[in-house]
């Protein structure tokens, strides 16, 4: 039986990734937990939820145990665009809910999730075909989290045989919960603002490629990962993972052939230009695929049609 802790419930995945977990194991068997009252207040009408400060160690430990609590899934992170403007601040958050989940999970032996990110590159990797196994050497902080997290991930679970598990998020389009303070915000931002205004203006460059996932591929990613036999698992921390890979002004051209009054424009932000530059253009996930068969189901042209019905429902339904 599992019995699941999801951290930083109410960010971008956590909002889509808490009732995806209650369908497989069951509504009661899912805590979700955020540090902001309000947050978990608008959690608590679907879900149990908690508040909870991941740095707080001792009421940390407490809910494992009063809850019995065997997965844990950490979403706690600042990202990469917010992350430049308080690298300790970053620091802080990201490492300290990261430590504290695997010296956690080693005393109340859970499993542990946590996203790394195509953040986790930087200028010297390949950005064409990124392989699995390649030179990580991000320049944001974000970034340095991120390989560092892979690293201990790793180490605990060899030191410790912590089941720690994890996959290299591109960006995630979806329309629950917005992204925040991200580099790849924009291909979620734009659904919204044809929407309402019909115009956008994008921040980073109009010829930057970047990887993309939509949600449910996103979800998909992170349980079929903590259920595949661990026999099989060659990498653990972390899986590349993609499913697209495309331009601001390619997303742009498409967003236009199916609503031809879509006007943009760029007024580019140099930290999101010099993140984006340094990312990869396009990942090799081939090691996620062999090793517990990932399948994304969701191409570009599928994703801008669900995204675009979906936004349009919600942006009515909040002017009513
Ligand atoms: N979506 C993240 C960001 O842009 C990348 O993992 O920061």
């Amino acid at each position: 039986m599992k019995r699941i802790l999801v951290l930083g419930a109410g960010g971008q995945i956590g909002t889509e990734l808490v009732p995806h977990l209650q369908n497989l194991y069951g509504s009661d068997n899912v805590i979700a937990a955020d540090l902001k009252p309000e947050v978990v207040e608008k959690l608590g009408r679907t879900s149990r939820a908690v508040m909870l400060n991941a740095l707080d160690i001792e009421s940390y430990a407490k809910l494992l145990k009063n809850e019995r609590i065997d997965s844990i899934y950490n979403l706690v992170a600042l990202l990469s665009a917010t992350g430049e403007k308080n690298p300790q601040l970053a620091w802080n958050l990201n490492m300290g809910a990261l430590l504290n989940s695997l010296n956690l999970a080693k005393d109340f032996n859970c499993a542990v999730f946590t996203p790394s990110s195509i953040g986790a590159f930087g200028e010297n990797t390949p950005h064409y075909k990124t392989p699995q196994d390649t030179v990580v050497r991000p320049n944001t902080i974000y970034g340095v989290c991120k390989v560092s997290g892979e690293l201990l991930s790793d180490y605990y679970h060899t030191r410790f045989g912590v089941d720690a598990r994890s996959v290299r998020f591109p960006g995630i389009i979806s329309n629950g919960a917005l992204p925040g303070g991200g580099t790849t915000d924009y291909a979620v931002e734009v659904f919204y603002e044809v929407i309402k205004h019909g115009r956008y203006t994008c921040e980073v460059p109009k010829d930057t490629y970047m990887d993309m996932l939509y949600m449910p591929d996103a979800l998909e990613a992170t349980t079929q990962l903590m259920e595949a036999d661990p026999a099989k698992l060659v990498h653990r921390n972390s899986f590349n993972v993609t499913s697209m890979s495309f331009t601001p002004e390619q997303l742009f051209t498409e967003i236009k052939k199916r609503i031809p009054s879509f006007t943009w424009d760029y007024n580019v932000d140099p930290v999101k230009a010099q993140i984006s530059a340094s990312w990869p253009d396009c990942l090799d996930d081939s090691c996620a695929r062999e090793e517990w068969g990932w399948n994304p189901k969701w191409g570009m042209d599928q994703m801008i049609d669900d995204m675009l019905a979906a936004c349009k429902k919600k942006v009515e339904k909040n002017a009513q």
